[in-house]
């Protein structure tokens, strides 16, 4: 098993998340389907538990974007939260959440929802730290990390201009 204060580096699969919740009437709308809120929220907790097993430390959440609502989850269903490490910087990673829903009676899975978070290691200092470096090993992985160093990129542009 790798410690979880690893600094030799990790794989997108030793940190990844997948969880599920049932969504219920409380978080939804008057037409039945998910509050868009709550659904970030899980998105933002599962999240956080990926950035937080790769560097071993307490992490934030620095930015969220790329949202795409594809389509609606109902009250009753299952969603299924999925989160992995897409790409590290110096302290901060990137990490891509599939929000999918599951219909409980029938097992038909949608995607629903799909997110990019840039999350920023805090040290004891609760400022910004050094990450382990990310070992992407499958094609899969490795088209991850191509794909978000390019986000990361632009991020970064697009920051200098806000
Ligand atoms: C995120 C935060 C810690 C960054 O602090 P900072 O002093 O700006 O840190 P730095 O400028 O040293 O940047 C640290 C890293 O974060 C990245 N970063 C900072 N702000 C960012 C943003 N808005 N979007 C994306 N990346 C960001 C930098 O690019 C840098 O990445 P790198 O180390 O991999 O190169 C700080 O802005 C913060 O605390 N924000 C509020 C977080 C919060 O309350 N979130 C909601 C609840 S979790």
């Amino acid at each position: 098993m790798v410690p979880m204060t690893s600094t030799k580096g990790k794989t997108p699969r030793e940190s990844a998340v997948e969880t599920r919740y049932l969504v219920m009437p409380q978080q939804a709308n008057p037409q039945g389907t998910a509050f868009g809120g709550a659904i970030v929220s899980w998105i933002d907790m599962v999240a956080a538990m990926a950035g937080q097993r790769h560097c071993g430390c307490e992490v934030v959440t620095a930015q969220i974007d790329t949202l795409i609502f594809r389509h609606p989850v109902h009250i009753g269903d299952q969603v299924i939260l999925r989160a992995a490490v897409n790409y590290v910087g110096h302290s901060s990673m990137e990490v891509g959440v599939q929000v999918i829903r599951e219909d409980p009676y029938t097992g038909e899975q949608t995607l629903a929802t799909t997110a990019h978070l840039t999350l920023v290691a805090l040290g004891k200092d609760q400022k910004p730290t050094a990450v382990p470096p990310l070992l992407p090993e499958t094609p899969e992985e490795k088209r991850r990390y191509e794909a978000a160093k390019l986000r990361v990129q632009e991020r970064k542009e697009r920051l200098k201009t806000l």
